[in-house]
């Protein structure tokens, strides 16, 4: 059965989330509540959401909302009823009853719940209606968190479960799990023991809160926010809530009871509203000392803030054999929270699910980690983790394993769907080489061009990868968050310290040359980005032949924002596109000016539906809404080019000097209205000469080699600049670039 239409009954946090996934994926969707006030409202927070839950804003309409006593008849035409009012079975119970005395034959219903058995559940429902009963577990916030847990009854309609398991993969673009009925399913079983175990352990070793979430982060492929930050942002009194949920599902010899018990310095943050980052603060606070706002970290034993102390490991790289055999306190706390972790997880094989490697694929998908508690495992060695282990207890798992010694006990990756994903080929490709950033892999006739540093900033490296792939049809592509944030600023500005200019000269000329290489090699590039997608990780994907991206992209040159203008082909390229709307054939000006405005402001897009109009994509470029697909749907665009003609160079005729006095006008009137510094004005100025065209007419043509050198010129003036690279290392120090 096909699924046309749905209802959402509750419209909180959750349902609206459901409710507007389903409208990115164009399913008409009725939002019920208790009063229709209340779901127009959520209809409104959806409208406003940041980052946003519609990929196209317009459409929210396509989102219908009701009240339960006039608009249940909705319920009649749903193929599918999702349930996701508050947490209490009371409620859910009579909502049910409803729901199957109106819903229609063949539909399916299923609830959101993140605590409550399906036993429990569906305890006073038919056998009948059990069949059609499954919970849809979906994590906040909906449309960026991958993971879905599905879990079944012992009733359960198969063909049914596997239909909407289809539908929440390909049409919602979800990572679908099936589960069985546990206490908190596979995710938060272990991501929130996960939490518990790098909380107390810092506790008991006297940790900083800095500390421990310096190692509970990037070291362990963990996001940075680490574990007292990620309690900031959940909210510390709703993680209260889900431990007390936990201590009443599970058995007291479970350990996760040992981990979740009530600690005093919590229970007085959440009575003196720090709850979090919703609230006044929590174990981060943002201080305001004579006006200038301060970080602030609490002290773990005398509950008092001071300004939060940077960490520095010396490392960024993931290296967990490393990081738990360091000599320090550092390497103590890894290893007991890791060996914990990997005990608890394998502990609960198989009766939270058969399939071990679909707890890793939860992690990943529902808390971001880039390895799950058995990839760990594998990492660090069988034969290391037991001799560093010693006893351990009730582990089936881990006795098994401990008699075969087997290194190459993992098997196969992402069993939990049939989509021919990055993960589950990359072990059975050809690894063709690896440097420091990046990694090639051969697949049947393609290459792969895997980046592999923090948020896939490019190096040196990375281009030389991608350069030495395009022997073969290549796909860009990654299992990380992000497709790439652009340019390692950190890289450069290594070199623009010891003022060694000529290397940042020959990095920029390598991206450029590298870049041309993609555009124009013999064979077809394939860009298929997801996440962000910025300044120079825009350029590889612009001047890829294809494009495959997910509907989840954050996608922009944004280098004005740093001092610098776009120097890897982002200006040409963007010059070119806008020359070919029809409104250039009248202006020879206009493509030039657009370009100017949109670089110059470092426009960005949150979806493929904004992208659009900014010309950053095309109409001809795939928007997929499932992650997992972006490698089979690039895949097919490289099967319907087999016989692929790489595209002729393109030529520029622009105006020169009135078109650049144009832009400068422009500048001045910023500058007049305060809304640019001094530094602004240098930097539009060099933007303006590049798009200008430098010193040309417009009856002279140019190449996309005279573009390159016009960008290179520019970027080189900029970043000599004192302000530039001011700029820069407030962008590396606070994560954002500086306002104004
Ligand atoms: P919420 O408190 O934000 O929203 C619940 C909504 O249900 C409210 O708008 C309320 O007016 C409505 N409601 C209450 N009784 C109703 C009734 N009889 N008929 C219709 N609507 C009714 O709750 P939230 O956070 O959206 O949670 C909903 C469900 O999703 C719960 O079962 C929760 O455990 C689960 N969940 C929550 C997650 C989260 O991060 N908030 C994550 C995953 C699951």
């Amino acid at each position: 059965m096909k699924i046309n239409n749905v209802v959402v009954i509750g419209s909180g946090t959750m349902g609206s989330g459901i409710a507007a996934q389903l409208c990115n994926a164009n399913i008409p969707v009725t939002l019920l509540d208790l009063k229709t006030e209340i779901s127009q409202k959520a209809k409104e927070r959806i409208q406003k959401s940041r980052p946003p839950l519609l990929i196209d804003k317009s459409k929210i309409d396509g989102i219908k909302v009701g009240n339960i006593s006039d608009d249940f008849k909705a319920v009649s035409s749903a193929d599918w009823v999702v349930e996701a009012v508050v947490e209490r079975i009371d409620i859910k119970h009579e909502i049910y009853e409803k729901i199957f005395k109106e819903r229609k034959k063949d539909s399916i219903v299923s609830s959101n719940t993140s605590s409550i058995p399906i036993s429990v559940l569906s305890e006073k429902m038919s056998e009948e209606d059990k069949k059609d009963f499954c919970i849809t577990h979906f994590f906040n916030p909906v449309r960026y968190m991958d993971l879905l847990e599905i879990v079944k009854n012992d009733k359960s309609d198969l063909e049914k479960i596997n239909n909407l398991k289809s539908f929440c993969e390909v049409d919602l673009g979800k990572g679908a799990i099936v589960c069985n009925d546990t206490p908190g399913f596979l995710g938060n079983r272990i991501g929130v023991y996960a939490m518990q175990v790098a909380m107390t352990e810092a506790f008991k070793m006297e940790l900083s809160i800095e500390e421990a979430d310096a190692i509970f982060g990037r070291p362990m492929g963990i996001p940075k926010t680490g574990v007292f930050g990620l309690y900031d942002l959940i909210g510390i009194d709703l993680m209260a809530d889900v431990l007390k949920s936990f201590i009443k599902e599970l058995p007291e010899s479970d350990e996760f009871q040992i981990v979740a018990k009530e600690i005093p310095l919590i229970k007085k943050l959440i009575e003196t509203g720090y709850t979090g980052r919703k609230g006044k603060g929590g174990f981060y606070r943002m201080n305001k000392i004579e006006n200038k706002k301060i970080l602030e970290a609490i002290n773990l034993e005398t509950g008092e803030y001071f300004p939060v102390k940077k960490i520095d490991l010396k490392s960024d790289k993931v290296d967990l054999l490393k990081l738990i055999n360091r000599d320090d306190k550092y390497g103590k706390y890894a290893w007991s929270v890791i060996s914990k972790i990997i005990k608890y997880a394998s502990s609960l094989v198989p009766g939270i699910t058969d399939k071990f490697n679909d707890i890793d694929e939860a992690m990943r998908l529902g808390f971001n980690w880039s390895r799950g508690p058995f990839e760990m495992l594998r990492e660090i060695g069988v034969n290391n983790f037991f001799d560093k282990i010693g006893k351990f207890q009730k582990n089936k798992f881990l006795e098994d394993l401990f008699h075969s010694k087997d290194e190459n006990f993992y098997g196969e990756r992402q069993k939990y769907t049939d989509i021919e994903t990055l993960g589950k080929i990359k072990p059975k490709a050809l690894k063709l080489d690896k440097n420091n950033s990046a990694e090639i892999y051969r697949f049947k006739d393609f290459n792969i061009v895997e980046f592999k540093t923090k948020a896939n900033a490019l190096d040196y490296d990375s281009m030389d990868a991608l350069k030495n792939a395009t022997d073969k049809p290549l796909i860009i592509i990654n299992e990380s968050m992000q497709f790439s944030a652009g340019v390692n600023l950190t890289y450069t500005m290594n070199f623009a310290d010891k003022s060694d200019f000529k290397s940042i000269e020959k990095f920029v000329k390598y991206f450029q040359d590298t870049c041309k290489e993609l555009k124009y090699s013999k064979f077809p590039v394939v860009s298929a980005p997801s996440g962000l997608t910025l300044g120079g990780g825009f350029e590889v994907l612009v001047q890829s032949n294809f494009v495959a991206s997910h509907t989840n992209i954050v996608v922009g040159l944004v280098e004005t924002m740093v001092g610098l203008v776009p120097a890897g082909g982002g200006c040409k390229e963007m010059l070119w596109r806008w020359s070919q709307d029809k409104e250039a054939k009248n202006d020879p000006d206009f493509a030039a000016l657009k370009v100017f405005d949109i670089i110059g402001y470092g426009k960005t897009a949150t979806s493929p539906v904004e992208a659009e109009p900014l010309k950053y994509l095309l109409p001809e470029n795939k928007k997929i809404m499932s992650r997992n697909s972006l490698l089979e749907v690039s895949k097919s665009i490289l099967d319907n080019n087999k016989n692929f003609i790489p595209p002729k160079e393109v030529s520029f005729n622009l105006s020169g000097k009135p078109l650049k006095d144009k832009m400068i006008k422009m500048l001045e009137n910023l500058y007049n209205e305060n809304k640019i510094l001094d530094h602004g004005m240098i930097v539009g100025t060099e933007l303006a000469n590049v798009l200008s065209g430098g010193d040309t007419t417009i009856d002279k043509t140019l190449s996309e080699d005279d573009l390159y050198k016009l960008e290179l010129d520019a970027f080189m003036k900029l970043i000599q600049t004192n302000k530039t690279q001011d700029r820069i290392q407030h962008t590396l120090s606070t994560g954002k670039p500086l306002v104004n």
